[in-house]
């Protein structure tokens, strides 16, 4: 197994951009410690309630929805472009219908029970403080609802506190 350190949150530098690029899983395990993950490239990192924050965004209609609902914690896992492919494949296949994470090759790891990937450059742990979904009503630029809502299937808008963050040594 590759080593990690830990990361002082404090020290964090990264560029939030990256991510448009870059990519993520988002990971989270059920009480049974069944895990699921899947790919996303939106999100944010910021201070909301005098803490260090991670915004996500998570459809309705994602497997994933179920594991992040179900646990009081998730991870944002990200990977060098060598596990592009890797990513691709579980930001399009569905947890619901096959054992998607096995396709990839990928090994899940836990640290105290949340479920990251051993292959992972860097890894934020978080806890969830909010969610909310996204309304219609909401947006004040309406072609945005068109561009991004064809199936009206608006996302749900997690913001988790930062608690953890490791990076490969
Ligand atoms: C680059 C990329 C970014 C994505 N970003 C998101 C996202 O932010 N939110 C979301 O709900 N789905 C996003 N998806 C789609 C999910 O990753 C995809 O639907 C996945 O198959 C869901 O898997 P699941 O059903 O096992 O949860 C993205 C997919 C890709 C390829």
């Amino acid at each position: 197994m590759e080593k990690f350190k830990e990361t002082n949150i404090k020290n964090y530098l990264s560029n939030p951009f990256e991510l448009k690029d870059k990519w993520m899983l988002i990971s989270a395990a059920k009480n049974d410690g069944t895990v699921n993950t899947m790919t996303a490239s939106w999100g944010g990192f910021g201070v909301m309630w005098n803490k260090e924050v991670v915004f996500i965004v998570i459809r309705p209609q994602r497997y994933t929805k179920e594991f992040v609902d179900n646990s009081d914690t998730l991870s944002l896992t990200f990977f060098d472009e060598s596990h592009k492919k890797a990513l691709a494949y579980l930001g399009k296949a569905s947890g619901r219908d096959e054992d998607k994470i096995a396709k990839t090759g990928l090994s899940v790891a836990k640290d105290n029970d949340i479920p990251y990937f051993e292959e992972a450059e860097k890894v934020i742990f978080a806890k969830k403080l909010f969610v909310q979904p996204i309304h219609e009503s909401a947006f004040l630029d309406k072609h945005l609802i068109n561009k991004w809502y064809a199936e009206k299937d608006f996302h749900y808008l997690y913001i988790a506190e930062v608690t953890k963050i490791l990076e490969k040594e």
